[in-house]
Formats: structure tokens, sequence, C-alpha cells
């Protein structure tokens, strides 16, 4: 479970977010919705603990982020799946290798690696691309794979800040029956986005942000963008 209690984040005198209560449920799928500015990628990076709040608690799965000893940061993050918009990718590497290399990092055997880089190369459709290296693919393909690197270490949470943003909307579509498959397995999902047909297809629960507040938060809510 995540809980934001009372969350503001000020970035000099710049008010990022202010206030933020909200709490999320392990296997929800949420969109963090609103305009550019709004707040969404504050509330994104708190969670990461990118960044800590000036003011509020953050509490995943009963530990208070602020809290959080230095050394226990490392195993927090492996708990949490991460997708941007802009792919991340190493550029020297094949897809399969930039799946394996965040499972070296974490110490996974290599019979271990052996068996879940496929499997997660599978889930994301992309078993016979697994020898290209991230030049040779196509837009979404490069999204695919950041997101089986994502999924490689099993986290309970997958968090996507504007996955779609770099893809065209079919593309987009194919992305977002992936998360949708992938939250099906059990993970939670929370994805900031301002793409508002995406958030209207998918029927999910729709957090607002606008100027750092929370202004809405519904089941199967919709997204109209700024009025
Ligand atoms: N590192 C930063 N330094 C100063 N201001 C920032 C920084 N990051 C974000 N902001 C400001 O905080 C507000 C929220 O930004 P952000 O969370 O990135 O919104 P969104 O992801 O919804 O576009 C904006 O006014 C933005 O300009
Ligand atoms: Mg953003």
């Amino acid at each position: 479970m995540i809980e934001f209690k009372n969350v503001s984040k000020l970035y000099g005198n710049v008010r990022a977010l202010k206030d933020v209560n909200v709490t999320i449920g392990n296997g929800e799928f949420v969109f963090i919705v609103g305009a550019s500015g709004a707040g969404k990628s504050t509330f994104i990076k708190l969670l990461l603990k990118e960044i800590e709040p000036t003011a509020g608690q953050i509490i995943v799965n009963n530990t208070d982020l602020s809290a959080m000893k230095r050394k226990h940061i490392p195993y927090y993050r492996r708990n949490l799946g991460v997708v941007f918009q802009d792919f991340r990718l190493l550029p020297d590497k094949t897809v399969y290798d930039n799946v394996a290399f965040a499972m070296e990092i974490v110490e996974a055997s290599k019979k271990e690696i052996r068996r879940q880089v496929p499997a997660v190369l599978g889930l994301v459709g992309l078993a016979s691309k697994a020898n290209a290296y991230p030049h040779e693919l196509s837009g979404g393909e490069q999204q695919r794979t950041s997101l089986a690197r994502a999924l490689a270490n099993n986290p309970s949470i997958l968090i996507a800040d504007e996955p779609t943003g770099n893809l065209d909307p079919a593309t987009a579509k194919e992305i977002m029956k992936i998360i949708n498959v992938i939250n099906h397995r059990g993970t939670t999902v929370i994805m900031a986005t301002h793409a508002k047909e995406i958030v209207n297809a998918m029927k999910k629960r729709v957090i607002t942000f606008r100027k750092g507040m929370i202004v809405s938060d519904q089941e199967k809510g919709e997204y109209f963008g700024e009025v």
C-alpha cells in the first residue's frame, strides 16, 4: 500500500505539490493526470525517493520513506519497476543484455537471469528481438524493452511517467495493452500521463492534479484535459 499524508513539495519558492493525501492499494491501476506543470512527475519522484517532501509523510508497504536508512534505499527501489517517456536504454547493449543488466546489478544468479530474461521478453512480445540493439528498434519496441527491464526483478509496483509520450497512438495502445496485462498479473500500476484518449479508453482510477493539488479522484474515471 502507498500512502501520501499531507505531502507538500517546494522547489525553492515554486510549490510543486500542496497537501497531497492519497492511498493506493496493492494491485490497483491508477492514472495520475493533469496539465504540464501540475505536479505529476514530482509525485513520481517522491515515490521513487529521488527527492524528499518539504512536508508530510510517504509510506510504502508500511515503511516511512523519510525514515528509511540510506543503505535500504536500493532494496526499496528493487521493488519498483520504472519506465519513462525517453526509454533510457543502454545503447551499447542488446535487448537481452539491457534486461539482464538490471538483474546483474542486484546480484541475481546466472541461472535466474537465464530463466527470467526470456520470460519477461516473452511477456512484452519481444522474444524475437533479444539480440537487437536499441538503435535497431522502433519506438514501441524500445519501450517494450524498457518495460521488460522494469519487470526483470519482479517488482510489486510499476511506475510509468508519460510512457507513451514519444509513441504514435497505435503503438501507445499496444504498450497500454501490455501494461494492463502486467496489472492483471498482480502488479500495482501508477502511470502519469496527460494523454486523455488513453486514460479515457482504459476505465481505471484517475487522480487529477491541478497546480500541485489533487482536484479529483475517481474510479473508472476520465480526463478531459484542462478547461
Ligand atoms: N527541479 C525543479 N526545480 C524547480 N522547479 C521544478 C523542478 N521540477 C519541477 N519543478 C516545477 O514544479 C512544478 C511541477 O512540475 P512537475 O512535477 O514536473 O509537473 P508535471 O510532471 O505534471 O508536468 C512545475 O511548476 C515545475 O516547473
Ligand atoms: Mg512530468
